[in-house]
């Protein structure tokens, strides 16, 4: 067995230790034994624990993995671009199609007169037009297509459709909004304990008010769809969703016909994060009524300006506070009011600012509360799921409030926020969230300090303090946040999935789960847990595309909770095909069903050792059923959506970062210099997918928070819509010390191979990077400055900002 293929087993894992886990994952790979082995020892590992490559990544590198503008087209498929609104708020008078109609390949135009079901799509708020009609909302909503021959025939038609809007008075941003009372949804409120009294019995008070500005999810595949007529009105649809099941629902609306016509099938997108959980089916149902229309196969793929232009972002929030704390920094009273601008639809904006408000305490425990959450409708993109879905934007600002304690105290953050950690365990006293939940499994205590150890953070403190007070232009920053990530989707009803596993006659696996691949490496490690389950070599295993005709009524692919759920889901679709084995080799052997072992690609019993893919062929013989759904649900969770109370995560994934900057105090740029991470995922089904998850979330986090800034001008135009002018990390951005541990305990709760989500919780730690530049700005601010005084940086922390917060530029 060659030794490069797994990570050593005893954890922590660093990254050090794969520094290329593609080279050393794909040796390994190549030298897997091809049949399994006929001796009685196990031929091979367990696939679970052990780093194995993402199962399309030679495909993805050699550009031979298919993305859906890679699919061999049928005869006659017809292309289609949008054409977009180009005011904000207005009144749809008409819509002038006569010029392009008359262009070269036109083939006509697609208003919302042809969709031929319900005018609105089938969201959950029900509150936005399939195409808009009578009025437009944002600069940028899509009034209908054009369809030509080509692509560049649709597009170059959409530029002679000439609009006749009447402007009306828009809203733009988040505090006209609050003022004007605009929302999408009804404000929420959650209060624990009396925050007014704790308020006034506080030791201190801080005031304070920030923003952070949204993110586009700049997947590198964008938004396309392809939509194919079948037969008897049945559909086949090409999406990159996140949400196969959505877009079936979707369309089917859309057309006015029942969901079982509809197939949606999604191989893998090139990434989503999040931009593909509602907003892939727009695409989908736009593709399918024009198809319809035409009676031909439509594709509709967005260029990136486009794709800009239409699709919502991350939600910009802004806050506003009042926060109570004694002595030791430890707050006693807290009123925080949280306002997301959602853009001019709900989208999942409700779940979303829910999700804000359940991690506004991030890890700590607030005994006197009062949270007033603003669901905010401008007249922009609405504003969409984007990793950490509202999470991030709870998290950063009970960090910020920490961070200006510790300054007014002038004691180390770390103290202060040591100091208000949740409780080691329930009988503490401290363990009850705001929304009524018991953190059961805090690992905060042990994990911080060891991270506190492993980054030297009090030498460096201390080390960057003496730096800065010599160093007249260039000042440094060190922070270390923690997260505290809720796993499950707050609708609980979505807490559920399935799975198929076929078992061939060859004794090759295939598995077919409701989850959808986009990078996160969620086919790879349901792969795995299958291989395991069947005692079979991982290559033996296949992982097919998401298709709704396969499992039915899959949740959306998001909440970092796919393996839990697909994974688990799968596993039981093995189990139930192995215990159909094990009967029939018990029958054969005559032996209970409990002494029967799968490992190593064989099945052995008390009495004879013999190769799984004989078994699986001598029970096909017996016709002995080879194939099995699996069905999961997570246990425990419960809650109630209109108090927002109750246990609506399973369980909490941990973690803490510390970051250094370094500011330029003349020209405002930053760069982040060094970052150590000690995160938790609890047993790692693949540590190089997860290591590789917690440094792309990572950097992700830090792109939002530095310099990712979208620009809507006094139109509502967004300015900023290419890579030309808005900028996502570089691969010179990423920090030259870059280093990443993983916790070594298993989930304390009974999740699959004891792992824990992965996906959004890291994104959260590009806090510290936030929180670090603060304390660059902080010893950056003019002499005689009060240091006491809060740091008011605006994120992305742009030079402009970062100049802004040392008081250089105006407001
Ligand atoms: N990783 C890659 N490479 N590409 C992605 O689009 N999406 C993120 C995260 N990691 C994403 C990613 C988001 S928003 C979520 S919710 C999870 O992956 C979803 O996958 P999982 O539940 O399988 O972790
Ligand atoms: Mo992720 S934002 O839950 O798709």
């Amino acid at each position: 067995m060659n030794q490069r293929e797994s990570l050593p087993t005893g954890l922590p894992v660093s990254r050090d230790a794969v520094d290329d886990p593609v080279a050393a994952t794909a040796d390994a790979h190549a030298a897997e034994p091809q049949a399994p082995q006929q001796t009685s020892a196990p031929a091979s590992p367990r696939a679970m624990g052990q780093s194995h490559i993402h199962e399309s990544a030679r495909a993805q590198v050699a550009g031979a993995a298919h993305y859906i503008d890679d699919l061999p087209e049928v005869k006659g498929t017809l292309y289609a671009a949008p054409i977009l609104s180009t005011v904000a708020h207005g009144t749809l008078n008409s819509v002038d199609a006569s010029a392009a109609l008359g262009l070269p390949g036109v083939r006509g135009v697609v208003l919302s007169s042809d969709v031929p079901g319900d005018k609105l799509l089938a969201a959950f708020a029900h509150d936005e037009p399939v195409f808009a009609v009578d009025t437009v909302q944002h600069i940028g909503q899509v009034i209908g297509l054009v369809v030509a021959d080509s692509v560049m025939q649709a597009r170059r038609a959409v530029r002679a459709v000439k609009l006749d809007i009447t402007p009306l008075p828009a809203v733009l941003n988040v505090h006209d909004a609050l003022q004007a009372q605009s929302y999408v949804l009804p404000p929420v409120f959650v209060r624990r304990g009396d925050a007014a009294t704790g308020l006034a019995q506080s030791a201190h008070r801080l005031q304070g008010a920030f923003e952070v500005g949204g993110q586009e999810h700049f997947y590198l595949e964008g938004q396309i769809a392809y939509a194919l007529p079948l037969e008897q009105k049945q559909w086949w649809i090409y999406s990159s969703t996140q949400h196969p099941g959505e877009v079936q629902h979707w369309v089917a609306h859309a057309l006015g016909i029942d969901n079982h016509a509809v197939k949606v099938e999604c191989r893998r997108m090139g990434g989503g994060f999040g931009g593909k959980e509602t907003q892939a089916g727009h695409l989908a149902v736009w593709a399918a009524v024009a198809a319809n229309k035409f009676g031909r196969a439509v594709k509709l793929r967005l260029d990136r300006d486009e794709d800009f232009m239409v699709t919502g972002k991350r939600h910009p929030f802004a806050y506003e506070y009042d926060v109570g704390f004694d002595d030791t920094g430890r707050i006693t009273g807290l009123k925080l009011q949280m306002a997301a601008n959602c853009g001019f639809s709900a989208d999942l904006s409700g779940p979303v600012a829910d999700r804000a408000v359940f991690h506004a305490d991030n890890a700590y425990y607030l005994s006197d509360v009062e949270i007033a959450s603003y669901r905010c409708k401008t007249n922009t993109q609405s504003h969409t799921a984007f990793r950490g879905f509202g999470g991030p934007q709870g998290v950063i600002v009970i960090e910020a409030i920490l961070g200006d304690i510790a300054r007014a105290l002038a004691r180390d953050a770390q103290d202060v926020r040591m100091v208000n950690l949740y409780g080691k365990d329930a009988a503490d006293g401290r363990n009850v969230t705001h929304y009524q939940m018991t953190v059961e499994d805090n690992i905060l205590h042990a994990l911080m300090p060891q991270l506190e150890r492993d980054a030297n953070y009090r030498q460096r403190q201390a080390a960057i303090a003496a730096w800065n007070a010599t160093s007249p232009v260039l000042k440094r920053g060190l922070a270390i946040t923690p997260v505290k990530f809720g796993i499950s989707f707050t609708a609980t009803l979505f807490n559920q999935a399935g799975a198929l596993v076929h078992v061939y006659t060859d004794g090759s696996v295939q598995v077919n789960h409701g989850g959808t691949e986009m990078g996160q490496g969620l086919h790879t490690k349901v792969a795995q847990i299958v291989a395991d389950e069947l005692g079979v070599p991982l290559h033996r295993v296949l992982v097919t595309a998401s298709d709704t005709s396969k499992v039915p009524n899959a949740s959306a692919t998001a909440a970092s909770s796919g393996t839990d759920l697909n994974g688990r889901a799968a596993q039981f679709a093995a189990r139930n095909v192995r215990d159909n084995l094990a009967s029939f080799v018990c029958g054969l052997d005559g032996c209970g069903a409990g002494a029967i072992r799968f490992e190593g690609g064989q099945v052995i019993s008390p009495k004879k050792v013999r190769a799984f893919d004989d078994v699986v062929k001598e029970a096909y013989a017996n016709r002995i059923q080879l194939w099995s759904d699996g069905f999961y649900r997570t246990p425990k969770i419960h809650y109630d959506k209109a108090t927002l109370t109750g246990r609506p995560f399973y369980y909490f994934s941990y973690g803490a970062a510390c970051s250094e900057v370094v500011i330029d105090t003349l020209t405002g740029e930053s760069r982040v210099a060094r970052v150590d991470i000690l995160h938790d995922v609890g047993h790692s089904i693949n540590p190089a997918i997860d290591i590789g998850q917690i440094e792309g979330g990572f950097v992700q986090g830090m792109g939002w928070l530095t310099t990712e800034q979208l620009v809507w001008n006094d139109k509502g135009y967004l300015t900023t819509h290419a890579p030309s002018t808005y900028k996502i990390p570089a691969t010179g951005d990423i920090p030259q010390h870059f280093k990443v541990e993983l916790w070594p305990e298993a989930n304390r709760e009974d999740n699959v191979g004891g792992s824990k989500a992965v996906g959004e919780p890291p994104f959260m730690l590009a806090i510290s990077v936030y929180e670090a530049l603060r304390n660059a700005v902080a010893a950056g601010r003019e002499v005689g400055s009060d240091a006491a005084a809060p740091v008011v940086l605006t994120a992305p922390a742009t030079a402009e900002n970062v100049l802004r917060a040392l008081g250089k530029l105006g407001a």
